[in-house]
C-alpha cells in the first residue's frame, strides 16, 4: 500500500504543472481483490477525472487486481494575510482588483465566480464597488435582500452563486457620495452581515485603485489570495503595477494577473487585432515573476451577455472565452491548494501578559 502511495504522488500532471496526488490525501484499501484507492484533492478537478484515472492506472499497470478510483474535492482554508481571521463559514477569499476603471474588473469576477461553481465549488461574489456597483445587473438579479432573523441579509443567489450588493440597498440611481469612514464600514458589513451559507470561495470584487476600500480590505478583511486585472496598452499595466505592489506591501499573495481585452475578434469575420497592444499581461507578469492566468478576447458578446445578465460563461459556454475562465478558474484553485493553510484559528491565541 505503502508502495502505491509512493507511485501516485510521484505523478504529475504537466499541464496544470503540479503532482496532483499527494501522499497524505491518499487512502488505499483492499475489498474482494479490487484495490480501492481515494483520493482527496485540494482544487476543482471536474473535467479531469478521466485524465486523472488514467495516469492512475497506467502507474499501477504492474499489479494484477481490479483498482477501483474516485476522487474527493476537500477544499481547505488557506492563510490570511496579517493578524486577520479567516470568517468561519468562508474558506478562502479571493480579491479581483485592477488599477484603472473600466478594465472589466466586474466582468471578470463574475464569470469567475461562475466558473469556480460551474468546477464544483460552493461561491460567492461580494460587489465591493460602493460607487458603482456591477454585480446586480451582471448577474441579472434585481430586488431587495431580506432579513430572516432580523440580523443578518440574505444574499441573493444567481447562476448558483451568492451574492451581496449595496446595490439591492440603495436606488440605482442616486448617487453614493460617501466619505471613507462610511465606505470601510459598508466593506465590513456587507462582508460580515450577510448570512452566507458555507463557501468555498468568496469573490470580492474591488473598486478601481487603491483606495479607502483597498485600504480596509487589506487591514480587515482575511483575503487568502489576489487577482489583478488589466488591459494591455501601457497606461493600464502602470496601474496594474501599482495594484501589485500595493498586495506587495499588505502581503495578500498575488495569485496572478488575467489580461482582458487582450485581443479584437470581430464579430463579422473573426479576424483578430491587437487593437491594446501585444503581450502586456505577459510582461507585466514576468517582471513581477507571477503568473499571467490567461487572456480573454473584446468581443462585443462579452459586453452583451453581460447587459443582459447573462454572463458568457453562462450564455455562451462553448466560446472560447468561457473555456478560458474555466481554465482560470482551476489555476487559481491549484494556485490556493498550494499556498499554505490556514492553521492560525485551529491553535488558541497565546496572550502573553
Ligand atoms: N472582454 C470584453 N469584451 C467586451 N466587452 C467587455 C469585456 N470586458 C468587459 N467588457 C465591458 O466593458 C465595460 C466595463 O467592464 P467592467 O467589468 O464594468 O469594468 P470594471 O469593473 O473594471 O470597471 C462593461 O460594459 C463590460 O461589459
Ligand atoms: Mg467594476
Ligand atoms: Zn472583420
Amino acid at each position: 500500500m505503502e508502495k502505491i502511495k509512493d507511485l501516485l504522488s510521484a505523478i504529475d500532471d504537466t499541464e496544470l504543472n503540479i503532482k496532483p496526488f499527494l501522499k497524505k490525501n491518499i487512502s488505499i484499501k483492499e475489498e474482494n481483490e479490487v484495490i480501492v484507492i481515494s483520493v482527496a484533492l485540494g482544487f476543482l478537478f471536474t473535467g479531469l477525472e478521466d485524465r486523472y484515472k488514467k495516469l492512475i492506472i497506467s502507474a499501477l499497470n504492474h499489479i494484477n487486481k481490479s483498482i477501483s478510483i474516485n476522487f474527493v474535492l476537500n477544499i481547505s482554508s488557506h492563510q490570511t494575510q496579517g493578524s486577520t481571521q479567516s470568517i468561519s463559514n468562508i474558506k478562502n477569499i479571493i480579491a479581483v482588483a485592477s488599477g484603472k476603471g473600466g478594465v472589466g474588473k466586474s466582468t471578470i469576477a463574475c464569470n469567475l465566480a461562475i466558473s469556480l461553481k460551474k468546477l464544483g465549488a460552493k461561491v460567492g461574489i461580494l460587489d465591493a464597488d460602493i460607487y458603482g456597483p456591477s454585480q446586480p445587473k451582471m448577474m441579472g438579479i434585481s430586488g431587495k435582500p431580506e432579513s430572516l432573523d432580523g440580523k443578518k441579509l440574505q444574499p441573493l443567489t444567481a447562476f448558483d452563486v451568492e451574492t451581496m450588493s449595496i446595490g439591492y440597498l440603495v436606488d440605482p440611481d442616486t448617487p453614493v457620495v460617501w466619505r471613507g469612514p462610511m465606505v470601510t464600514n459598508t466593506l465590513q458589513q456587507l462582508l460580515n452581515e450577510t448570512n452566507w451559507s458555507d463557501l468555498d470561495y468568496l469573490v470580492i470584487d474591488l473598486p478601481p485603485g487603491t483606495g479607502d476600500t483597498q485600504l480596509t480590505l487589506a487591514q480587515k478583511v482575511p483575503v487568502t489570495g489576489a487577482v489583478i486585472v488589466t488591459t494591455p496598452q501601457d497606461i493600464a499595466l502602470i496601474d496594474a503595477q501599482k495594484g501589485i505592489g500595493m498586495f506587495e506591501k499588505v502581503n495578500i499573495p498575488n495569485l496572478g494577473i488575467i489580461e482582458n481585452m487582450a485581443v479584437f475578434e470581430c464579430p463579422n469575420c473573426g479576424h483578430h487585432e491587437h487593437i491594446f497592444g501585444n503581450n502586456g499581461g505577459k510582461k507585466i507578469a514576468e517582471k513581477n515573476n507571477i503568473e499571467l492566468l490567461g487572456s480573454i478576447p473584446l468581443k462585443s458578446s462579452i459586453q452583451k451577455n453581460m447587459d443582459l445578465g447573462t454572463p458568457s460563461v453562462i450564455n455562451d459556454p462553448d466560446s472560447l472565452e468561457s473555456q478560458e475562465m474555466l481554465r482560470i478558474a482551476r489555476k487559481i484553485s491549484v494556485k490556493i491548494a498550494q499556498s499554505k493553510e490556514n492553521f492560525k484559528d485551529k491553535f488558541p491565541k497565546i496572550v502573553i501578559e
